[in-house]
Order: C-alpha cells, then structure tokens, then sequence
C-alpha cells in the first residue's frame, strides 16, 4: 500500500508516528521555506508541512505540486504549533512533517474548483463528471447511498428474504413508458426490451415459492425526463407471499422509518405512523395523489355557501355541478395595501389560468373575520354567508382566501399548482423534514379520453380490491385497487399492489384496457400458463431508490445521488452517449436506418 493511513484519520495521538499519506493536493500555499499542502483523500483532508531545511528533496518535489496533483507524503506526524490549529478540519490539531514526498501523477488545471462549493454549470459538471464526484458533496452523497442499501439489504436479510437477480435482456413489461429495445444478432427482426421494471419475473418467483424476494433492480423506462425521472434508474424491488396489503405497507413503513433514522438522522419524520389518505380525499384536498404533507394548505369545498351568494359564475357553476372551493393562505394577506393585494391576486389568477382556470376570485380578511373583507366578490356574500364561509375553513384575520370554481378536475389542477407555488413562495416546505404518507384505494382503471378505453392506475398485475371485483363487469370505474403508494414531500418514492393471482381474473383485465385477448397471450403467455400452476397469493412493492435517496440526502434533484446520470435529453454528456454505430455493425443487426432529414446520427 502507498498509504499506511487515511488524510481524513489522523489525530493528535498519532503524534511522533510516521505515516505515509496518498492523495489529491487540495490546496497549496507556498511560503518560501515552507510549503502547506492540504491532501485530500476520500476520508477527508490533513496539512503536510515540507519544510526547506529539513527536508529540501521533499521541499522542491512540493513546490512543483498544483491543484489536483496526486502525491504520496511519508513523514512523522506532530502536533500544530501552539495557536495554528484549524477547528474546520477533523484532523486541524495535526499535521505531517514530510521526510519525502512523491509525485504520483500531475493534472491539468480542473475546469471548476473542487475545493469550494461554488455552483457549477451542470453541463461542465457532467461533462468532467469524475472530477465533479471528487468534490466532498458528491462523495457524500454517494456514500449516503451506499449506506443506505446495505442498510437495505441487511435488513431484509435478517427477515428472510433473498435477493435474486433477474434479466435485462427481457421482454417488454409495461409500466406505462416505453420501452428501450436490443436487437437480436442471433435471431434477426426479433427483440429484447429492457425491463421497465422486474414485475412479471417477481410474479414468477412467487410462483416459484420464494415467498420473501428483494432486489437492488436496474429499471428502464423511455419517457420524457421531467420530474425526477430517469430513462435507467433503481428500484428496491420486492415481493412477498401469502400476505395482504396491511402487511407488505406495515413492513415497508417499518423498513423506510428505520432506514431514514439510521443514515440520515439530522431529517425530521413529521409523523409516524405514516398518515393514510385516500385516493378521492387527496385529489380534492390537494389536487395531487402525492400531496407534499409538509404544509396543511388545501382546498375546501364551499359549493353549499357559495351556491347561495349573488355571485353569478358560482351560482351557475354550482347548479350546473361545478364546485367551489377555497384555499385559504394564513397570514398571506396582512399587512398588505390594496394595490399590493391586487398585484399578488393577479399573479395567482395567471398561475390559475395556466392550468386551465376562468379565474381566482379572492377575499383578505383584514382583522376582525365578521367585518370587511378585501377583494372584488366580498360584496356578494351576506355577513351570515361570509360567517359561515371563515367557519368552514377556518379563516382568521391576516387570511388570503382563494375561490376556484370551475370542473373538479380544472379545480384539482389549479389546487395543485396554487399548492407548490405558494409553498415556494412562502418558503412552507421545510428542507429538513421528511413527510411521509400512504394514498390507498386508488380506482382500478383511468379512463382514457384519446384511446377510449381503460387504463390500469398502477399495472395490469393489480388486484382490484375483494370487494370491487364484481363492479369489473358492471362499473370498472368505480372499482378500487389494492394499490399503495408511498409519499414523501410530493413525489411518489414507492408503489405497490396486492397482485392478481387467479387466472381468471388476469384475464378479465386484457379485454377492459383494449388489449385483445391474442395478443395478451403472445406478451403475456408465460404468466398466464404459470398461473396454472398453483399460485400463492401475493403483493410487493417497489422503492425509487433514487427519489428515496435524494430526498434523504436533501438534494432537490435526482441527478446529485447518482453516479452517472443522464441530462435532460438522455444523454450521458462525459461519453457522448448516445452515439452513432458503425454501419457493419448495424449490417449484422439487419437494421437499416431511416432517420428524419435534419436530424442524422451525428
Ligand atoms: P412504479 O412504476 O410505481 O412501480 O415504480 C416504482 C417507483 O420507482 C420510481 N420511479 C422512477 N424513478 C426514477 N426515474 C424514473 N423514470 C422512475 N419511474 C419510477 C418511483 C416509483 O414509485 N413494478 C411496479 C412496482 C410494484 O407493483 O411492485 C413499479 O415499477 O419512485
Ligand atoms: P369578474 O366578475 O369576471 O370580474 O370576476 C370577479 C372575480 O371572480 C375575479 O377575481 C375573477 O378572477 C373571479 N372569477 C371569475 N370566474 C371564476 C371562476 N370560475 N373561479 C374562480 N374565480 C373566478
């Protein structure tokens, strides 16, 4: 080893040791007789002092050290001069007096600094990734992850369960994306697609009486890469036996609690146990199925009083079975004039309008909740009416009140947008707590306008819940799902089902999602036939790995706690990938392109 101790490790009762050190110089002052280098490996950083008259070797070889440069340092550890210890460092009580040093390899100067954490240009970043994932921040993260997974992995060892590797050259299995493709060489026009996810093989190992199955598991997914998505990313994938829905979320819950406790102990749980909502609730709460529980704002529905006001839209809307419903925003309004009311009332008005919104009546309570109101449409409520409004949601003076009045779906998207706006706005989301919750009986089916047909909320494999199965045949749409998903701060980190375990059933769902009965055999053939086979009733779940991670690490973007991640556009920008193959290459494939005009493989 070049190395008999880590930067990061030395302290003063290594005194008088000799040492040798290896790393990346981090910063270097010289000083004439005397050259500071700060080492810098992946535990941390120590002061190597290479003094003139000592050591003039190792004084010379340290004056052509820069930036970036790898050394080894060997010398004898002392104890800083009285009043030149540096409480920012770990090892600032002490540093290593070189006897020798030698240069291990130079470097170009890094096109960003690695020693400060300035904000870089994300396309410099990733295009030097190895030098951005020296910076501490970066090795940080990715050793969170590391400690993250083997907490994963030990923990569901100690209860039984085994980690299994399935496939990546499978066949297509749909999570609702596309899929990536991988022509076969040896059988030509045929394909493999990447698994969107290892559903249908945990499914088979269930099958195959595994009973309690996990995987670290590779996901591909071809879809558009907004929200902390990306095209391959990692699932914490799972399936158990014999179990119910109680059991799969009690064990997952139990599982995300402990992990977050373990590796990131400075994040806030709001509440445990995890809160519950329903599907419905969430929608017309929040105008989201994975609501940020970390501030209350919401909306509620008002159609009852304002059905009755001499507002002619709400009136109409609420014959015509439109609701009304307001956000109320503490303290948003107080203290403000009237202009600057108006002024912020039209900037939400246009958010509204985004989304689809005719407009965003509102009302400021100005001190005393039965007086005067701010805003143009406080004049159509009677005092009795306006009482009753603060009532229902629980207005106090300061308020903003908020009316969206249109289709409940227009409303549920302007509660959504108006949600995360404000709460950046007013800086409602705190960084540090982590709110977890569950959304449960989700329909079973979505219906989809464009195809004219049912869309499975969560996959095909769902089972609907015992009690809705008989509404398949009559009212799928109002069938609910065994479905779960887990929430944390807005974005869905898990997703899970009990499954479908009878053929019967499996088969009743291809013909209601539009998919013929032929060519649900030809793509699903396998899982049908092992159904036949004695097939234990099941459930799983499966963890974004990535979104767990980056929320743990308080990173607001995926991209921090991966290694190589791709950009915006699919790309990985270090190697340029995707590229362009050699055309024998394609040959072999019998695959010959036909791109679009502007758009050739460059
Ligand atoms: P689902 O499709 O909900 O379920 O995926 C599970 C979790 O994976 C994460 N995720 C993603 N993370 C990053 N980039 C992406 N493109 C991406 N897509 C999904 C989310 C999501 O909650 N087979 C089912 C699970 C099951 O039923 O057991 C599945 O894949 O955090
Ligand atoms: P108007 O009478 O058109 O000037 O509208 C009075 C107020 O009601 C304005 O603040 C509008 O933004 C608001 N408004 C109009 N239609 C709606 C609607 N469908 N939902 C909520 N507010 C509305």
């Amino acid at each position: 080893m070049l190395k008999t101790i880590n930067c990061g490790e030395l302290r003063p009762e290594h005194d008088g040791q000799k040492v040798s050190l290896a790393g990346w110089v981090n910063r270097w002052r010289d000083q004439g007789g005397v050259i500071f280098i700060d080492l810098r490996d992946r535990t941390g950083i120590c002061q190597v002092v290479a003094e003139m008259e000592n050591a003039p070797e190792a004084h010379a070889l340290a004056s052509q050290a820069r930036s970036e440069y790898v050394l080894q340092a060997c010398g004898r550890v002392r104890i800083r001069p009285e009043g030149t210890a540096n409480a920012e460092l770990v090892t600032g009580d002490v540093e290593v007096l070189a006897s020798s040093i030698k240069l291990l390899n130079p470097s170009k100067t890094p096109p960003f600094y690695i020693n400060r954490e300035d904000s870089i240009d994300e396309n410099v970043r990733m295009k030097h990734r190895y030098l951005d994932l020296r910076r501490p921040a970066m090795q940080a993260n990715l050793m969170l992850r590391h400690r993250a997974v083997k907490f994963i992995r030990d923990w569901l060892d100690e209860r039984g369960f085994v980690e299994i590797e399935t496939p990546i050259l499978f066949k297509t299995t749909p999570e609702g994306a596309r899929d990536f493709l991988v022509p076969s060489r040896m059988q030509p026009g045929r394909f493999y697609a990447l698994p969107q996810s290892p559903q249908q093989l945990k499914q088979m190992l269930m099958v195959a009486g595994y009973e309690r199955y996990f995987q670290i598991a590779r996901c591909f997914r071809d879809e558009d890469l907004r929200g902390q998505r990306q095209p391959e990313f990692t699932q914490l994938d799972l399936e158990m036996s014999f179990v119910e829905r109680e059991d799969v979320m009690a064990l997952n819950e139990k599982l995300m609690t402990e992990l977050a406790q373990a590796v990131a102990p400075q994040r806030r749980l709001l509440q445990t146990p995890f809160p519950r909502i329903n599907y419905q609730v969430a929608m017309e709460r929040y105008g989201s199925d994975k609501p940020d529980l970390r501030y209350d704002l919401c909306a509620v529905d008002v159609s009852d009083i304002a059905g009755g006001c001499a507002f002619q839209v709400f009136v109409d809307n609420v014959a015509a079975g439109k609701p009304v419903k307001v956000m109320r925003v503490p303290g948003m309004a107080a203290g403000m004039s009237g202009t600057r009311l108006r002024a912020v009332a039209r900037g939400l008005e246009d958010l509204a309008r985004t989304v689809g919104g005719k407009g965003l009546a509102y009302m400021a309570l100005d001190s005393d909740p039965q007086g005067e109101v701010k805003g143009p449409i406080g004049k159509f409520f009677t005092i009795e009416q306006r009482v009753a409004l603060f009532d229902c949601v629980g207005a106090q003076p300061g308020d903003l009140l908020l009316f969206m009045s249109d289709r409940r779906e227009i409303v549920r998207y302007i509660t959504d947008v108006l949600r995360r706006h404000l709460a950046a706005e007013l800086n409602l989301a705190d960084p540090d707590v982590l709110a977890f919750c569950w959304v449960v009986d989700f329909p079973q089916f979505l219906w989809d306008e464009e195809g004219q047909r049912w869309d499975p909320s969560q996959h095909l494999f769902t089972m609907p819940m015992p009690e809705d199965v008989h509404l398949l045949d009559s009212d799928p749409g109002s069938a609910r799902g065994s479905q779960y998903d887990m929430i944390c701060n807005g974005y869905e980190v898990a997703g899970g089902s009990i499954r479908i375990h009878d053929r019967g059933l499996q088969e009743k769902i291809f013909p209601l999602i539009g998919q013929d009965m032929e060519e649900a055999r030809e793509q699903f053939g396998h899982v049908l036939e092992a159904f036949e086979y004695g097939v234990p009733p099941h459930g799983g779940i499966a963890w974004g790995i990535d979104r767990v991670m980056a929320l743990l690490a308080g990173e607001p973007n995926i991209r921090e706690v991966i290694a190589f991640p791709k950009s915006q556009t699919g790309m990985d920008v270090m190697s340029q990938t995707p590229s362009a193959v050699a055309g024998d290459q394609l040959a072999e494939l019998h695959i010959r392109l036909d791109l679009p005009e502007d758009d050739g493989a460059d």
